[in-house]
């Protein structure tokens, strides 16, 4: 299947486990994927994963919106807030990240994470709007490390939050939109300044 991915987008491709993934130019983006998927591999830690389901959930976190790449910059970095069909067109990223790593192969559940990170747990989530345990495990635990990490993160609109007030946030939002038992699991990681490296890809 032909991938259109905007130029501006997309610099040298780099290899992540057997697949060769385009890598997006933009510093901050790169850094957000890269935080979210070191949060990702604490919060499996604090869960008990094995070092396998890690490594799915280290490349959960760092490929989420690859999708992103096939939204045009002027909406991605946009500094008003966006129009309808803005929005329309932004809340097609995850379905064409599953389209470039089905093209790019081999990533096997990090799919279903790239997928379903914006589902909610009230089913008013997006792209299939699923409910509770039928959202994949990997993408409700990608759903708790990007708000984590988009909420103490400086955005064109606002100033990061605190540690504290995101926190407070997080734990507002679980039950509703956010699995209790993961913002818990991130929230004991956080106390435990767990800062050991995410396991190699295969
Ligand atoms: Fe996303």
């Amino acid at each position: 299947m032909a991938i259109v991915i905007p130029s501006p987008l997309v610099g040298a491709s780099q290899n992540l486990g057997r697949a060769r993934i385009v890598r997006v130019t933009d510093r901050e983006i790169r850094a957000h994927n890269g935080r979210v998927g070191d949060l990702c591999v604490r919060i499996a830690r604090q869960l008990g994963m094995t070092p396998s389901e890690q490594r799915v959930l280290a490349r959960s976190g760092l490929l989420h919106d690859i999708g992103k790449l096939g939204i045009p910059g002027a909406i991605l970095h946009k500094h008003d807030p966006l129009d309808d069909s803005e929005w329309k067109l932004m809340r097609t990223h995850p379905e064409v990240g599953l389209r470039i790593l089905q093209w790019a192969g081999h990533f096997e559940r990090a799919l279903l994470a790239v997928l379903h990170h914006h589902e909610r747990m009230d089913g008013s989530g997006y792209p299939h709007g699923l409910v509770g345990d039928a959202i994949p495990i990997e993408a409700r635990v990608v759903a708790v490390a990007d708000m984590y990490d988009v909420l103490t993160s400086d955005r064109p609109y606002r100033r990061a939050r605190t540690d504290r007030e995101a926190r407070r946030i997080l734990e507002a939002e679980a039950g509703p939109h956010l699995d209790p038992h993961i913002v818990s699991a991130l929230l004991q990681t956080l106390d435990n300044g767990d800062s050991r490296p995410a396991p190699a890809f295969d």
